[in-house]
């Protein structure tokens, strides 16, 4: 590639729901693109910053101090307008009228499909997966992920205290969308008696039973891990309070799941993650998304992430023959 080639001016955004480490990505968007000679400008609110006009230069200093904080700098909003023909356009011709000649999204699938409308509006763009879902195919891990499930174990812990002193079943919801990525791995970490995920229809007869069989063999409580995208904590705790008519108690753990200080291994995965982003552009290898796969970092077209997720079958067996 010569000089004339070269990609000048990237910018980079965060959409969707926040992740921990999202800062730690826009960190390595920022000071790699720099380390390149490029300029590197931050949009304000994802998609609908493209289309508010809201852009401002990042120097190194743009990112001092961030890589431990959670939520993300350049504030995320989910945009309408973006998704209608007139809006694509008024980002574009923002874009081209900034020349800025690549975008980094950095985001979950809501903000991938972003991501590739630009680019059928003929702008290059690099998408880095940063959500606490983990639902993206191709990818071990996104960016927060990981920081979620030490948050909803560190909540089962808690729970576990006083449900043992109580002696008492509670049901506890964690996010997760369609997804039941953060269940399984979470109800693993904190030893859940039952997880209950989308990907597996409910079966509250199962749960039920499970739990008489802890029971009949001593154990007075529970915790039992439910997907939102599975039913929902309310229901299954309706149930299970109908079926076996003990006292049960629901929680929701709702948005605290998406803040908190980022886990090392959120910042390392955003660091290598953002900085691989900055390469594609580079490369003029534009259209994809990174990804981590056997600890490597690497990237796939956007039109391969359209499958769903699969579920770790032999980790959801694991689980359950390690509840009983
Ligand atoms: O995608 C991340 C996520 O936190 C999901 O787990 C959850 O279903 C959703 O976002 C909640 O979105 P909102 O913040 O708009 O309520």
């Amino acid at each position: 590639m010569n000089g004339e080639e070269r990609v000048k001016r990237i910018a980079v955004l965060t959409s969707g729901g926040d992740a921990p480490g999202m800062n730690a990505a826009i960190r390595a968007v920022v000071r790699k693109g720099i380390y390149h000679g490029l300029e590197i400008y931050g949009i304000k609110r994802g998609f609908s910053g493209l289309i508010n006009r809201d852009l401002f230069q990042m120097k190194l200093g743009s990112v001092a101090d961030i890589i431990h904080r959670g939520g993300t700098i350049l504030h995320t909003a989910r945009s309408p307008e973006f998704l209608t023909v007139e809006g694509r356009q008024k980002a574009r011709n923002f874009l081209l009228e900034e020349k800025i000649e690549g975008v980094v999204v950095i985001g979950g699938d809501g903000s991938f499909k972003g991501a590739n409308a630009l680019e059928e509006e003929g702008i290059a763009t690099a998408g880095v997966p940063a959500t606490i879902d983990n639902d993206i195919p191709l990818t071990d891990y996104t960016i927060g992920f990981d920081t979620a499930v030490n948050t909803v174990t560190d909540a089962i812990n808690k729970v576990r205290d006083t449900a043992t002193s109580h002696e008492r079943i509670f049901v506890i919801e964690v996010m997760g969308r369609s997804s039941g990525q953060l269940a399984l791995f979470a109800g693993l970490a904190g030893g859940a008696e039952s997880i209950i995920v989308p990907e597996d229809p409910i079966d509250v007869e199962e749960v039920c039973n499970r739990l008489l069989r802890g029971i009949k063999r001593g154990k007075l409580h529970s915790v039992i891990l439910v997907a939102e995208g599975a039913g929902g904590g309310l229901y299954v705790g309706e149930e299970i309070k109908r079926v076996i008519r003990m006292d049960v108690r629901v929680i929701i753990l709702g948005h605290l799941q998406r803040g908190g200080t980022p886990t090392a291994f959120d910042r390392i995965l955003a660091s290598r993650m953002g900085a691989k982003a900055i390469d594609l552009l580079l490369e003029r290898k534009s259209g994809r998304a990174v990804v981590c796969r056997n600890g490597c970092i690497d990237s796939v077209a956007y039109e391969e992430l359209l499958s769903r997720k699969k579920l770790s079958w032999d980790d959801y067996h694991l689980a359950e023959i390690l509840a009983r």
